[in-house]
């Protein structure tokens, strides 16, 4: 394994992702709301924040793909598709694992405004602000980050790293 240097601990992603669910309960009070994880990188997050959600949630998995090796590309595409019947009315809470130039997150929130759902917003479980390129925001994130290419706790460098307990820069 390649020199990975630990930036966030278990533990503290752990405190931050149990004090994030209390925040987006008090947004959606009793109302239902639907998690849309994207694959692959926000599976452990998504599931330690709905774990630790205490409302009425429901869970949907999408993948869309813009990265390659460690640079974001404008062209987003969605690879594993969303059943739409399932997301009509409702309130959709994306799960992402990091907002990096912001693409990403624009094109899914154009997606699902262009469908007729109840409200959208996004939680993060990174936020890479300084490499912004399009003027979009998750309406809650775990930690703001420095321009730095991390792996581990879903993140991954050409599919490796995910499994780490921990997110780390890779050297
Ligand atoms: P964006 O479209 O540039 O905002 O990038 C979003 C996607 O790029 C994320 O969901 C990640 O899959 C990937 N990504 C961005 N920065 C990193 C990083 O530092 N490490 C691993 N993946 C990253
Ligand atoms: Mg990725």
């Amino acid at each position: 394994m390649k020199n990975i240097q630990v930036l966030l601990n278990e533990d503290e992603i752990i405190k931050r992702t149990k004090e994030l669910s209390k925040e987006i309960k008090s947004t959606y009070k009793d109302e239902e709301v639907i998690f849309v994880s994207t694959l692959k990188g926000s599976i452990i997050f998504a599931s330690e924040l709905f774990k630790n959600y205490e409302g009425d949630a429901k869970i949907e998995f999408i993948r869309v793909s813009s990265y390659s090796g460690k640079e974001s590309s404008k062209s987003v595409k969605m690879i594993v598709p969303l059943d739409e019947e399932k997301v009509k009315n409702k309130n959709i809470l994306i799960v992402e694992d990091i907002v990096d130039s912001g693409y990403t997150l624009e094109y899914l929130y154009n997606y699902f405004n262009s469908l007729n759902v109840l409200s959208v917003r996004c939680v993060s479980l990174l936020n890479k602000e300084c490499k912004r390129k399009v003027k979009v925001d998750p309406t809650w994130y775990g930690f703001k980050i420095d321009d730095l290419f991390v792996v581990g706790y879903g993140l991954d460098y050409d599919e490796l790293y995910r499994n780490l307990p921990f997110v780390g820069v890779l050297k």
